[in-house]
């Protein structure tokens, strides 16, 4: 068999990944959490064929060259180089949400490609280094190959930084309430953000702050405590976008959109409607709830003038062949 199609969650950063120890290997400044997505994934599919001369890309359709490219590429090669061969491949990617609009599409594409090209290639890779080639295509994605809430232990090189199951899917009903405020492609991508964060004064408060808040954000997790899982949400991805907005060059990620639901899901909050908010490096809300509350909230989410749409998410199993 030299032809494989695996296919892989994005996933929702609790705790986040931002700034790089290496930025060639992907090796951050510290541990981060997070929720595989149930709705927002993306299928790839790869055959390695001898006949072929060179590499190629279709990304949702579309023959991709250059930059975007040689990143698919480049993990191609990670896989060549283990299973010793030369042979050229095909890869055909599909999302099924908005490419680069705050829904970190790199997780679920770079998951899906370590899994779908190293079975073409013939390997049969333990979820351990499966984990870490996707983290070489981006850092995010090494969370998403394991089943459920990932755990990435930033590790100190390339062999102990990967991703473990924190718990399963089924251990909390969390819902993850995706507020679309921007369909638009987002204007610095997370590869410059994790550039450009540790020129924020804020970069080191932060890195001291961490250890205690995930162990916080661990414990409030396991005991499936919501009040103090959300407040410790919220802080963190505050923390992110002031980085982002205090580092140098500045980047802004939030819209109107994005604050609207911010100071909406407080007034909900007073009403005893409980929600708490984190966004990654885009302007869209990621609206974390209990199950029960799910109906509700996504019910007044869509009224907000600045949502265009909603997407709830489960949570989901990673990386798997299909
Ligand atoms: C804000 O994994 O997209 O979503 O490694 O350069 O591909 P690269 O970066 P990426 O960064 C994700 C940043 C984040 C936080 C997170 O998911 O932890």
């Amino acid at each position: 068999m030299n032809k494989a199609t695996a296919v892989s969650p994005a996933n929702i950063a609790f705790i986040k990944y931002w700034g790089k120890k290496d930025s060639k290997l992907n090796i951050p400044f510290n541990d981060s959490l997070s929720m595989n997505l149930s709705e927002c994934s993306t299928t790839s599919t790869v055959v390695f064929d001898e006949s072929l001369k060179d590499d190629f890309v279709d990304i949702n359709g579309k023959n991709i060259e250059g930059d975007k490219k040689q990143r698919v590429v480049d993990i191609l090669d990670v896989v060549r180089k283990i299973a010793r061969t030369r042979v050229k491949a095909r890869v055909k990617s599909e999302n099924n949400f908005p490419t680069a609009a705050g829904i970190a599409s790199s997780a679920s594409a770079f998951s899906a490609l370590a899994l779908a090209a190293s079975w073409a290639a013939g390997l049969r890779l333990s979820n351990r280094e499966i984990s870490i080639v996707a983290r070489l295509g981006s850092g995010s994605a090494c969370r998403s190959v394991v089943d459920g809430f990932g755990y990435w232990k930033r590790g100190k090189d390339n062999r102990t930084s990967y991703a473990v199951p924190l718990a399963l899917v089924d251990y909390w009903q969390l819902r993850d309430i995706v507020a679309v405020v921007s369909k638009e492609s987002k204007k610095a991508s997370s590869t410059e953000g994790h550039e450009a964060a540790t020129t924020s004064p804020y970069f080191k408060t932060r890195l001291t702050m961490l250890p205690k808040r995930i162990k916080l954000m661990k414990g409030a997790f396991l005991a499936r405590d919501f009040s103090t899982f959300g407040q410790l949400l919220e802080e963190e991805a505050v923390d992110l976008h002031v980085m982002a907005m205090t580092s140098k060059p500045p980047i802004f990620y939030w819209n109107e959109g994005t604050v609207q639901v911010m100071k909406s899901l407080r007034k909900w909050r007073e009403e005893g409607l409980e929600a708490y908010y984190t966004m990654d490096a885009g302007a869209n809300v990621h609206i974390m709830c209990l199950a029960k509350d799910e109906k509700e909230i996504n019910k007044r989410l869509k009224k907000l003038s600045g949502v265009e749409f909603t997407i709830v998410n489960r949570p989901a199993r990673g990386t798997r062949l299909v």
